[in-house]
């Protein structure tokens, strides 16, 4: 296959919202407990009760914003459950999720915590399906209040006479579903309500997200915005790449033909079409484009590992799940203009995650590196670029790529997703001088992963034999791999 990327290098876009490169953490499975939270007591390494060897891994990452506590888990959490005396906190069973016992160790000054040692912007997710108007209010005050209310002294007793300072608030999850089974009309007088309550305090101004749609569900977007778009700063969309045919047959996350493979690609490309089509939407009611667009849910799900708790969703990550980051993290930052932020679902142990433990072990998914590859695009400036390539595999582009310009730098992710064949690319900077190119790749079988007996197989290395011609940078890109292109000077 041949292939060229042609860079518009002289007409930078709109910035890459640095926080399209964010996470998600639920109270599901092993995310939060053993994942990121071991508690204080633990002989593993930790800062209390966070698990340093993890956060240590994710800071190479510079993790921008972090989503919490749900997920489904959001709309049964009551927060006050999960403040004060560890010891005294309640118990309840996590009915969504595997049915175990939730001590509310991890909460709300424990995420904060979290937040800061990553350097990560807190999202909460309050609750909107079994919560009250009251409740949330309270939570938002008890957040970020300075006055000195009950509420905000309850803070200073658990610890904090400094407010937390939260900005991204979320007024429910998956309303449509497990957030309340909720119609569109109803949900929206609901946000109307509910955002009523969630105060400014200082000057800090809070920034109002509503539960937006399912995957192509058009009409939720539609009566989202005509009834409740003025309150909004910004609508979701969760999306989900699930490569069998039904949802009750997922299909194995290491066990998979090439014809699976493809038809995993075709449907995580379908992002674009989606984000597409419920922009059309809001823009109608938006013309002046000021509610943003956060997919906050996205990701590959498969069947979970054989042996483990169904309702853990914990699985693996293959070489097949990396190529569906790079894609789909090239149409967010295609759509950089409206996109504004995006969570991989989830961070720890949890759907594709970028990173997995086993009791003290730890490794870094192949989803982990081509985020690492392509944290040069975070608050960069989009360029557009375009792709001419003599092949289509099965009905999926060839390469996908993505590309942008920050302190002078030109970074290009690229990605060949053919499953078999090498390719040929040409990268061609127009409206820049010539410049020095470097590059780094991950590349492996489709099916090949890091597990705790061999948790570097998947690693980038240097992408070697890059030659300056008179037509661009040219390079063989082998199949089934992502890189990341800098050009200095
Ligand atoms: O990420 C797992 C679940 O997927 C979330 O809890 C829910 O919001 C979605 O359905």
């Amino acid at each position: 296959m041949n292939a060229t990327i042609t860079l518009d290098a002289a007409h930078p876009q709109a910035k890459v919202h640095k926080e399209i490169y964010g996470h998600f953490s639920e109270h599901l499975g092993r995310c939060i407990y053993g994942g990121l939270f071991v508690g204080k007591d633990s002989p593993i390494s930790n800062d209390g009760g966070v698990r340093l060897d993890v956060v240590e891994a994710l800071k190479n990452l510079e993790v921008p914003v972090l989503r919490w506590p749900g997920g489904c888990f959001a709309d049964e959490y009551h927060w006050r459950d999960g403040v004060g005396d560890p010891a005294k906190r309640a118990r309840m069973v996590n009915t969504n999720w595997g049915g175990v016992v939730e001590d509310h160790s991890f909460g709300t000054h424990e995420f904060m915590h979290l937040c800061r040692l990553l350097g990560a912007q807190p999202y909460v997710n309050g609750n909107v399906g079994s919560g009250t108007v009251r409740e949330m209010a309270e939570w938002v005050e008890y957040l970020n209040s300075e006055g000195d209310s009950t509420t905000a002294r309850e803070r200073w007793h658990n610890g904090s006479k400094e407010p937390f300072h939260v900005r991204y608030w979320g007024v429910g999850n998956e309303s449509w579903g497990c957030g309340g089974n909720m119609r569109p009309e109803y949900y929206a007088d609901e946000f109307r309500r509910y955002q009523t309550y969630c105060r400014d305090y200082s000057d800090d101004r809070l920034y109002r997200i509503a539960c937006g749609p399912n995957t192509d569900d058009y009409h939720w977007t539609e009566v989202l915005m005509q009834q409740a778009g003025k309150y909004m700063d910004a609508l979701t969309l969760h999306y989900y790449t699930v490569p069998g045919k039904e949802w009750s047959h997922k299909g194995s996350a290491t066990v998979f033909d090439t014809e699976t493979y493809y038809t995993t690609l075709r449907k995580a490309a379908r992002m674009d079409e989606l984000i597409r089509g419920h922009l059309a939407i809001m823009d109608r009611y938006d013309p002046e484009h000021r509610v943003g667009l956060i997919v906050d849910e996205w990701g590959c799900w498969h069947d979970v590992e054989p042996g483990t708790n169904p309702g853990f969703l914990y699985q693996q990550n293959t070489m097949r799940d990396a190529m569906v980051a790079a894609l789909t993290l090239d149409i967010f930052n295609r759509h950089a203009d409206r996109v504004v932020m995006a969570n991989l679902a989830q961070m720890v142990n949890v759907l594709q995650a970028v990173i997995l433990t086993d009791g003290e072990k730890l490794l870094l998914t192949p989803t982990y590196h081509v985020f690492d590859l392509y944290r040069p695009h975070m608050d960069a400036l989009s360029l557009n670029c375009s792709i001419v390539t003599d092949e289509a595999a099965l009905g999926v582009a060839g390469i996908t790529a993505s590309s942008s310009c920050k302190d002078g730098v030109i970074t290009v992710t690229c990605s060949n997703l053919s499953a078999t064949e090498n390719a040929q690319l040409l990268v061609r900077l127009d409206g820049a001088a010539s410049k020095t190119c470097s590059g780094r790749i991950l590349t492996g079988e489709m099916s090949a992963y890091n597990d705790f007996d061999a948790p570097t197989r998947l690693t980038p290395t240097e992408l070697c034999g890059i030659r300056s011609t008179e037509q661009g940078y040219a390079f063989t890109l082998p199949a089934c791999s992502v890189a990341a292109l800098s050009f200095h000077g």
